[in-house]
């Protein structure tokens, strides 16, 4: 089976066709970053209006020359996400579902990052962790750690209770007069620098919690910045970037490796944007090698949004359920686990990961 996926939640416009095995036969993503650039953020009437110009030579792109021929069915991204963003993938993949009869289905995006890892393409090994495993999902709207046990069988574990970790790093890097997106320029700049140099408070160190918190610490750079200013040196510089991505990296690793002991689960995905940072991958298997858990990073363009977990989602859902949703597919902002506390009755009714039918 070869499913479709198209993305448009909140700033890359892409599409992808994704065998059921996981294997991307096509990827494609149209990325708004340097529309947004300017504003230091995602303006969300922008990112609809840009989706409008850029889905359909994405979706060309994607389908090459056999159009919708090959496809047998299309996955589309209708929750969280900004509404007008969604509606955009969402009314085009209805669209092409009704002309040529074909199943369609939605998928929560969290999910698309959670599955992400059973990706893969011609040629590079097949390296999905066997289930379950832990996930955490780091991006510029998340921050969240789950069990995944299936497919459609996920229990949200801990999550933020404020900031995500890639909003910390853009808020952090706009502080720093770096630019946006910050997470990549503070990368780079870590990579130069000392960590430990700039005393910074370390957020959520009680152990038992799998919740995660920046916002006290990007309060903590502002009053420094606020008291001492930009460093005007490079060294001074990137020791600042490599403190503050000292501590945002050395929570998430704790958190991710406590939630595996916890679980006695000893396999440890990361995915998200943020899962590109070069400290946190290091870090991250360092620390798993340590402990004896399996440690699984897919490659950077895997973690950031893309339209193939997209696909690759959709295809375990029609799998599992043997149904699709129909042209009456709804969309969502928030999502339904999010919030969600293991054992709740939220968490429970997120188990099935039937979305919500109006
Ligand atoms: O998953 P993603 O592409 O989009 C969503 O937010 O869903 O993640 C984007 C976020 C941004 O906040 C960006 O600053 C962060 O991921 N990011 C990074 C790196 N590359 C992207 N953060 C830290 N280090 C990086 N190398
Ligand atoms: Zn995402």
């Amino acid at each position: 089976m070869i499913v479709l996926g198209i993305e448009s939640s909140c700033d890359e416009t892409a599409a992808a066709l994704v065998r059921d095995d996981g294997l991307i036969v096509s990827d494609v993503v149209a990325s708004q970053v340097k529309l947004h650039a300017p504003f230091g953020g995602v303006v969300p009437e922008l990112a609809s209006r840009a989706h409008m110009r850029n889905l359909v030579p994405v979706l060309e792109q994607a389908l090459g020359e056999d159009g919708l021929d090959k496809v047998d069915a299309i996955a589309v991204t209708n929750g969280p996400g900004l509404v007008g963003a969604l509606l955009v993938g969402v009314q085009a993949a209805k669209a092409m579902a009704m002309v040529r009869g074909l199943p369609l289905v939605g998928v929560n995006h969290l999910v698309g990052h959670l599955l992400s890892v059973a990706l893969h393409r011609e040629g590079e090994p097949h390296t999905a962790p066997e289930m379950p495993f832990i996930a955490l999902v780091a991006s510029g709207g998340h921050t969240a750690l789950y069990e995944v046990r299936g497919s459609e069988d996920v229990e949200q574990l801990g999550q933020t209770r404020d900031d995500a970790a890639g909003e910390a790093f853009d808020k952090v890097a706009k502080l720093l007069g770096l630019g946006y997106p910050g997470g990549p320029r503070i990368d780079a700049l870590a990579a130069k620098g000392e960590a430990g140099r700039v005393p910074l408070p370390r957020p959520m160190k009680r152990r038992s919690s799998l919740d995660f918190s920046f916002s006290g610490l990007k309060t903590a750079v502002a009053q420094q910045v606020r008291e001492r200013g930009v460093p005007e040196d490079d060294a001074g510089l990137a020791d600042f970037c490599a403190s503050f991505q000292s501590v945002v990296i050395t929570s998430l690793v704790d958190k991710s490796i406590a939630a595996c002991k916890q679980r006695k689960v000893p396999r440890l995905v990361i995915t998200g944007g943020v899962a590109a940072n070069r400290g946190l991958r290091a870090l991250a298997a360092e620390r798993c090698a340590r402990e004896g858990i399996e440690a699984f990073l897919p490659p950077p363009r895997t973690c950031t949004d893309n339209a193939a977990m997209i696909a690759y989602a959709g295809a375990c859902r029609l799998r599992q359920r043997g149904d699709d949703d129909g042209l009456g597919l709804p969309i969502f902002s928030r999502s339904p686990i999010l919030g969600a506390k293991p054992g709740s009755a939220a968490s429970k009714r997120y188990r099935s990961m039937r979305l919500p039918r109006e």
